[in-house]
């Protein structure tokens, strides 16, 4: 899928979620492809799972990219996975070589979350297809509140003693995004995997069984293909793997 060379900006003070504002404009018929909307602060911004996404106001990078594929949409695995390596690219270009990312979709520094990605559709049918790719990037973080820091750690640019203006960020990611939403498929899912920085033996879970093994290959076709202990290869789809993590 091939992104123009710049974006179109809708920006906000201030918003509810970025994604449902993207949402909206798709269903009203006026959302243009590679439309970014784009707000200093959420008041009900959302993440995975029906989470909810916390930010100070001016504290983040929020966005919400429109795609409009056409009939030739890709899988939504692809969109996701391109996203990710696209804020990986930016991270490890800024300097920060830590970078990794944590399935499905967590940008970290190290075990530190920085960077988090949703991807919505109310619709991949017919002629029309769209996605929305909401990205929030923790930038001028100094603390964070204590139920954020109850589920795991997180970091920002700053705590990684990086400034980097957010215009300058998001231009970086636009760029890199479309390089990688045009690449093929088997050699972004290969990068995806080496950028996930797992150790050959893993566990994966999927909502009805609990696999152990090592880690043979994250593909299109196939998605995670495992040898278990007894030598058998297992492959799961990605749209069943909830989580793929170090076994240890
Ligand atoms: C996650 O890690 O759970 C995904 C978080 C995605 C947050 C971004 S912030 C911009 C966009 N608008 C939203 O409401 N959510 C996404």
């Amino acid at each position: 899928m091939q992104l123009p060379s710049s974006p179109h900006f809708v920006r906000y003070d201030s918003t509810d979620s970025t994604n449902e504002r993207a949402l909206e404009a798709i269903a009203a018929g006026t959302a243009k492809h590679g439309e970014i909307h784009l707000t200093d602060f959420q008041t009900d911004g959302r993440g995975r799972l029906g989470r909810t996404w916390v930010a100070k106001p001016g504290e983040s990078l929020l966005f919400s990219l429109i795609l409009l594929p056409g009939e030739t949409a890709p899988p939504q695995p692809h969109v996701t996975i391109a996203t990710c390596m696209a804020v990986f690219d930016v991270l490890r270009e800024l300097g920060l070589p830590a970078t990794r990312l944590k399935w499905p979709n967590d940008v970290l520094i190290e075990d530190a979350k920085i960077c988090g990605i949703l991807l919505e559709t109310r619709g991949l049918e017919g002629a029309n297809p769209h996605f929305v790719v909401g990205v929030g990037l923790n930038l001028q973080q100094e603390e964070f509140p204590a139920e954020i820091l109850a589920e795991r750690p997180v970091t920002s640019l700053r705590l990684q003693d990086l400034r980097v203006a957010r215009h300058e960020l998001l231009d970086s990611i636009w760029n890199r995004l479309r390089t990688r939403l045009d690449q093929d498929a088997r050699g972004l899912f290969e990068e995806y995997r080496h950028a996930l920085a797992l150790p050959n033996s893993v566990q994966l879970e999927t909502a009805s069984e609990r696999l152990e093994g090592s880690l043979v290959a994250i593909e299109p076709d196939r998605g995670v293909v495992l040898e278990t202990p007894d030598g058998q290869r297992k492959s799961v789809a990605l749209e069943f793997v909830r989580a793929l993590s170090a076994n240890d």
